[in-house]
């Protein structure tokens, strides 16, 4: 296609399954980026098709809600031309007790080639990857990793700045259930750019030590310094106890106001993976903001999730893992 001129000249994609960022390298990363930036060109046409999954069946099958990755997943496969199922937790045999597996293989059976998959609990994506043919992935599962979150933020940064060599990004709040956070550590960090863990210990991950990130507790220390920050939604439905007094004081330590941004660089990058709890951690003037990218990381979501299906489907026909 002559869309993807420019990225054949780098490097190439041999994975059949996207599982998570954790292992791959970052010309791996960069690869996925660069073939995003040839896609972004089909949403910008007057008609927005290109054929490369044409006869090709894709299921995006979510266990949990979500409003971005789904639509974005489900608008990807369309933009290039695959055929769609939706499943649905709710609307499924899984109520009558199916497992896991006994669905994939099910949906399998009708000739599914890519399945997106969404799951409550970590390593869901990878046990089906290892139980059925088709392409998988993760369209994050528990508190593991949110694979292509991580790739639109650092494909939005990469957009705005050129590069994430040398900048300083801050991922602030509740680290110690977000997969997104897990994933774009990785990303970031294989990318060149010094991360920095913000938050209460008690919502910093286990063996935090060993990650490639610093951590501090205190966002008043960070906030003059970096060129980008990443506010984390607090996840209340995968903690099991209060990881702090009460909701006020969790914003006032770590909350990003218009007082934070006055002392923050001029043209700070502000991120949030969404779904915001505007007023919590982020006052609606600075989600709405100049200095927010929030709406670019979902526009540009769906250019990256084309290049990954795309891309896993290209690496299965050519035979690869
Ligand atoms: N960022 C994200 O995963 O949002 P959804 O839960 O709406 O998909």
């Amino acid at each position: 296609m002559a869309i993807l001129k420019k990225r054949s000249k780098r490097g190439e994609w041999k994975r059949k399954h996207l599982l998570g960022l954790r292992d791959l390298s970052a010309e791996e990363i960069t690869y996925i980026l660069d073939t995003a930036e040839g896609f972004e060109s089909i949403s910008k046409r007057s008609v927005k098709k290109a054929p490369p999954l044409r006869g090709r069946l894709v299921v995006n099958l979510f266990f949990e809600d979500s409003t971005r990755t789904r639509n974005s997943f489900a608008l990807a496969a369309s933009r290039l031309s695959a055929d769609l199922i939706e499943f649905t937790k709710k609307m499924s045999s899984v109520s009558k007790g199916e497992t896991l597996l006994d669905t994939a293989r099910n949906l399998e059976a009708m000739g599914i080639d890519i399945v997106v998959v969404r799951h409550g609990a970590g390593g869901a994506p990878v046990l089906i990857s290892k139980n059925i043919d088709a392409c998988v992935v993760n369209a994050g599962d528990g508190f593991n990793e949110h694979p292509t979150q991580a790739l639109l933020d650092v494909y939005t940064i990469r957009k705005k700045r050129g590069t994430l060599k040398g900048l300083k990004i801050a991922i602030v709040g509740d680290i110690a259930h977000s997969r997104v956070a897990r994933s774009d550590m990785w990303a970031m960090s294989k990318l060149g750019a010094e991360v920095t863990l913000v938050g209460p210990p008690t919502l910093m991950p286990p063996q935090v030590d060993k990650l490639p990130v610093k951590v501090s507790h205190c966002l008043d220390d960070v906030i003059d310094k970096v060129d980008v920050i990443n506010m984390l939604r607090i996840q209340f439905e995968r903690q099991s106890s209060n990881p702090f007094p009460s909701i006020r004081e969790y914003s006032h330590y770590y909350g990003l106001t218009v007082e934070r941004m006055r002392r923050a660089k001029n043209d700070i990058i502000v991120m949030h993976p969404g779904p915001i709890n505007r007023g919590l951690e982020l006052e609606s003037e600075v989600a709405d903001g100049k200095n927010s990218v929030i709406l670019d990381q979902v526009t540009n979501g769906l250019a990256v999730r084309m290049a990954v299906l795309f891309l896993v489907n290209q690496a299965a026909q050519q035979g690869g893992k």
